[in-house]
């Protein structure tokens, strides 16, 4: 599933490596550093699983917020609406058709299907609201939203040089609000985030800015690197976190079980680039108790059917964390 924004570091191309190192049991999950929410989004379903979304960025925070609890208000905010097809109606349909919504903004979501909506449909999607949560403001989100959408691989900091039509995320909106329903959103530093979800079948999945490479609106200093790795040192949870390939993070995460692999780069010109990051754990993945997996060349690392490559290079003595 797409997310409704594309973030820089952004792990749609690595979420089957993810998936495949993951733990097989757990009953928390909590995307530490979410960005676009990718991770988050594509999660496996898991029966009764806590979902948590944290992000240190208010603003991500806040444009999450809107469209998992505001979607409709947001929508307006965004020249969405009135619907101009009823291609469109159909989503918007589908959407409220099948969901349970609590807002304490009920009553300005419903004023606005009544001003946005010609007559019939807006008498249907009424028929479907109920109520939703008071969270968010969805005029700083639409901004935003739009700010990483118009901007270069979306960065929010240079145009991206060419027009952006916005109708062409309108289902986008409402696929993650639906997916987003049952999931928390925090926005917390990652500290006081994993100190406060920490238990022993909680997973946390930490994708932080990466080492000497990335530039987030909240900064990431060297000491954060060394913070986030003492904390995770000592988690009862499972662990997993991913950062770009670089002596110093693999010196740092030597209690960790470390798997390199090349993704294509997509910040890059050059036909055939590659961007080397890795992908560590405080568990050794894949074990008798996770025989479906194949992950038969374990040992080694290997390629997937589709030619992905992934090798493991280091493995601890002891796990730190036992599946
Ligand atoms: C590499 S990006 C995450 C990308 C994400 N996994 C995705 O697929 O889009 C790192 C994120 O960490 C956030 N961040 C920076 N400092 C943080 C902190 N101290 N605590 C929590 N999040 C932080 C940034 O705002 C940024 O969105």
């Amino acid at each position: 599933m797409k997310s409704i924004i594309p973030w820089v570091g952004g792990k749609g191309k690595l979420l089957w490596l993810l998936h495949r190192l993951s733990p097989p049991r757990y009953s928390r999950f909590v995307d530490v550093f979410g960005g676009s929410g990718t991770v988050i989004l594509n999660r496996p379903l898991r029966l009764g699983c806590e979902e948590i979304y944290n992000d240190f960025n208010s603003n991500l925070t806040n444009l999450f917020c809107c469209v998992k609890e505001r979607p409709m208000a947001l929508l307006r905010e965004l020249g969405f609406l009135p619907l101009h097809s009823r291609d469109d109606f159909k989503v918007l349909h589908r959407f409220f058709d099948r969901d349970e919504i609590t807002d304490d903004y009920l009553s300005e979501e419903l004023a606005l299907t009544e001003v946005l909506l010609p007559p019939p449909e807006a008498a249907a999607i009424r028929r479907l609201m109920l109520e939703r949560a008071p969270r968010g403001d969805v005029h700083r989100a639409a901004d935003y939203f739009k700010l990483i959408r118009c901007s270069y691989s979306g960065t929010g900091t240079s145009f991206a040089g060419k027009p952006c039509n916005i109708r062409r995320f309108f289902h986008l909106v409402w696929e993650c609000s639906r997916s987003l329903q049952d999931v928390a959103v925090e926005n917390k530093d990652f500290e006081g985030l994993i100190r406060q979800y920490d238990r022993e079948d909680t997973f946390f999945y930490c994708d932080p800015p990466y080492y000497e490479a990335e530039c987030y609106a909240v900064a990431f200093p060297r000491r954060d690197h060394q913070r986030l790795h003492d904390l995770l040192a000592g988690c009862r949870g499972y662990v997993m976190v991913s950062y770009n390939f670089c002596p110093y993070i693999c010196e740092l995460y030597k209690e960790f079980y470390i798997f390199r692999v090349a993704r294509p780069n997509s910040m890059s010109q050059a036909a055939g680039s590659e961007y080397e990051e890795v992908v560590m754990t405080n568990y050794a993945p894949c074990t008798e108790t996770t025989p479906d997996r194949q992950l038969t060349m374990f040992e080694t690392g290997g390629q997937d059917g589709d030619g992905r490559r992934y090798q493991l290079i280091h493995a601890p003595t002891v796990p730190l964390k036992r599946l």
